[in-house]
Protein backbone atom coordinates (compact mmCIF):
# COMPACT_ATOMS: atom_id res chain seq x y z
CA UNK A 1 0.00 0.00 0.00
CA UNK A 2 0.93 3.62 -0.98
CA UNK A 3 1.76 5.82 2.29
CA UNK A 4 -0.69 8.68 3.05
CA UNK A 5 1.02 11.98 3.37
CA UNK A 6 -0.76 13.74 6.20
CA UNK A 7 -0.20 17.36 7.83
CA UNK A 8 -0.32 17.62 11.58
CA UNK A 9 -3.55 19.16 11.63
CA UNK A 10 -5.40 15.88 9.21
CA UNK A 11 -3.57 13.81 12.04
CA UNK A 12 -4.97 15.54 14.28
CA UNK A 13 -8.47 13.56 13.45
CA UNK A 14 -7.30 10.22 13.98
CA UNK A 15 -7.41 11.15 17.62
CA UNK A 16 -9.49 8.46 18.48
CA UNK A 17 -12.79 10.77 18.85
CA UNK A 18 -13.23 12.04 15.79
CA UNK A 19 -12.70 9.11 13.12
CA UNK A 20 -12.64 5.38 13.87
CA UNK A 21 -9.07 5.19 12.72
CA UNK A 22 -6.10 5.62 15.45
CA UNK A 23 -2.66 7.11 14.49
CA UNK A 24 -0.27 7.90 16.35
CA UNK A 25 3.44 9.40 14.18
CA UNK A 26 6.48 8.95 15.66
CA UNK A 27 9.83 10.23 13.64
CA UNK A 28 7.79 11.34 11.00
CA UNK A 29 6.60 7.89 10.12
CA UNK A 30 2.54 7.80 10.93
CA UNK A 31 1.35 4.37 12.36
CA UNK A 32 -1.99 2.89 12.33
CA UNK A 33 -2.86 1.80 15.97
CA UNK A 34 -6.72 1.27 15.77
CA UNK A 35 -6.51 -2.69 16.57
CA UNK A 36 -3.99 -1.79 19.66
CA UNK A 37 -6.13 -2.18 22.97
CA UNK A 38 -3.56 -0.57 24.69
CA UNK A 39 -4.50 2.55 22.40
CA UNK A 40 -8.68 2.04 22.82
CA UNK A 41 -10.19 5.92 22.65
CA UNK A 42 -6.93 7.12 21.06
CA UNK A 43 -5.22 6.88 24.93
CA UNK A 44 -2.22 5.57 26.29
CA UNK A 45 -1.39 5.91 29.83
CA UNK A 46 -0.55 9.73 29.86
CA UNK A 47 -0.98 9.65 26.01
CA UNK A 48 -3.11 10.74 23.61
CA UNK A 49 -3.25 9.65 19.55
CA UNK A 50 -3.26 11.78 16.84
CA UNK A 51 -0.39 13.70 17.11
CA UNK A 52 3.66 13.18 16.71
CA UNK A 53 4.54 11.46 20.02
CA UNK A 54 8.65 11.43 19.24
CA UNK A 55 9.90 13.55 22.01
CA UNK A 56 7.10 11.92 24.48
CA UNK A 57 8.50 8.08 24.09
CA UNK A 58 11.62 9.05 26.94
CA UNK A 59 8.72 8.98 28.97
CA UNK A 60 7.87 5.36 28.38
CA UNK A 61 8.76 2.64 30.14
CA UNK A 62 9.77 0.57 26.51
CA UNK A 63 11.45 1.58 23.15
CA UNK A 64 10.35 2.45 19.78
CA UNK A 65 10.47 -1.17 19.02
CA UNK A 66 6.86 -1.60 20.26
CA UNK A 67 6.41 0.45 16.46
CA UNK A 68 7.31 -2.92 14.53
CA UNK A 69 4.10 -4.27 15.19
CA UNK A 70 2.14 -1.95 13.80
CA UNK A 71 2.22 -0.88 10.00
CA UNK A 72 3.13 2.12 8.71
CA UNK A 73 0.68 3.89 6.89
CA UNK A 74 1.78 6.93 6.18
CA UNK A 75 4.11 10.41 6.97
CA UNK A 76 3.88 13.17 8.85
CA UNK A 77 4.99 16.39 7.03
C1 LIG B 1 3.75 7.07 30.58
C2 LIG B 1 4.25 6.66 29.41
C3 LIG B 1 4.01 5.28 28.86
C4 LIG B 1 3.73 4.10 29.49
C5 LIG B 1 3.58 3.85 30.99
C6 LIG B 1 3.61 3.07 28.46
C7 LIG B 1 3.36 1.74 28.71
C8 LIG B 1 3.25 0.75 27.76
C9 LIG B 1 3.09 -0.66 28.03
C10 LIG B 1 3.03 -1.29 29.43
C11 LIG B 1 3.00 -1.28 26.85
C12 LIG B 1 2.84 -2.79 26.61
C13 LIG B 1 4.13 -3.51 26.84
C14 LIG B 1 5.11 -3.34 25.73
O1 LIG B 1 4.71 -3.49 24.57
O2 LIG B 1 6.30 -3.07 26.03
C15 LIG B 1 3.10 -0.27 25.80
C16 LIG B 1 3.00 -0.51 24.45
C17 LIG B 1 3.08 0.47 23.48
N1 LIG B 1 3.39 1.80 23.66
FE1 LIG B 1 3.61 2.71 25.44
N2 LIG B 1 3.80 3.65 27.24
C18 LIG B 1 4.03 4.98 27.43
C19 LIG B 1 4.28 5.92 26.45
C20 LIG B 1 4.25 5.70 25.11
C21 LIG B 1 4.48 6.70 24.08
C22 LIG B 1 4.83 8.17 24.33
C23 LIG B 1 4.32 6.08 22.88
C24 LIG B 1 4.48 6.67 21.49
C25 LIG B 1 5.58 7.38 21.15
C26 LIG B 1 3.98 4.69 23.15
C27 LIG B 1 3.70 3.73 22.19
C28 LIG B 1 3.37 2.42 22.44
C29 LIG B 1 3.00 1.45 21.42
C30 LIG B 1 2.85 1.71 19.91
C31 LIG B 1 2.80 0.24 22.07
C32 LIG B 1 2.39 -1.10 21.44
C33 LIG B 1 0.91 -1.32 21.70
C34 LIG B 1 0.47 -2.74 21.34
O3 LIG B 1 1.30 -3.63 21.12
O4 LIG B 1 -0.76 -2.98 21.27
N3 LIG B 1 3.96 4.50 24.50
N4 LIG B 1 3.25 0.96 26.39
Amino acid sequence: MSLQTLTRSQLALHNGQDKPTIYVAFQQRIYDVTNSRLWRDGKHYQHWAGQDLTAELSDAPHTEKVFERFEQIGTLV
